[in-house]
């Protein structure tokens, strides 16, 4: 699929992050970009430990870098990138917390050799636990 070029942009500081991935035990390196609706570009990647359960995932890393620089809400998209064959899926711990700051959030996936997928968090988890701020009132 065609991203437009704002998501290509997006995909690009993403795929240069993953180089900075620290994945010496899996060797899966992952690289993750969010823009905030103010055009700020907050990065991350995988950092592994050899205590392998304290891993974090490269879309926390960059959810963490947004919120340590103080953007909180009105994220506009997360580009994904791995170098694989196919389009990586962000786990589900990802998955809530990124739902914490943006339920409206679009996700952007991309390989290193070009494949593209857009697609949006509230598909990609339907009917999430939100914080009390975001939840609808009771009917
Ligand atoms: N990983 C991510 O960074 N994002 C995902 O969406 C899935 C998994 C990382 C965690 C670990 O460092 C490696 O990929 C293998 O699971």
């Amino acid at each position: 699929m065609t991203l437009s070029p704002g998501d290509e942009d997006l995909i690009r500081v993403a795929s240069l992050a993953r180089q900075r991935a620290y994945a010496p035990y899996s060797g899966y390196k992952v690289g993750a970009a969010i823009r905030t609706r103010r055009n700020k570009i907050h990065s991350g990647a995988n950092v592994e430990n050899a205590s392998y359960g304290l891993t974090v995932c490269a879309e926390r890393c960059a959810a963490f870098a947004a919120v340590a620089a103080g953007e909180t809400r009105d994220w506009d998209a997360i580009a994904i990138v791995i170098d694989d064959l196919q389009l990586p899926s962000p786990c589900g711990a990802c998955r809530q917390v990124l739902v914490e700051f943006s339920p409206g959030l679009r996700v952007i996936l991309g390989t290193v050799g070009g494949l593209r997928r857009a697609t949006t968090l509230a598909e990609l988890l339907p009917d999430p636990f939100l914080p009390a701020a975001l939840r609808s009132p009771d009917p």
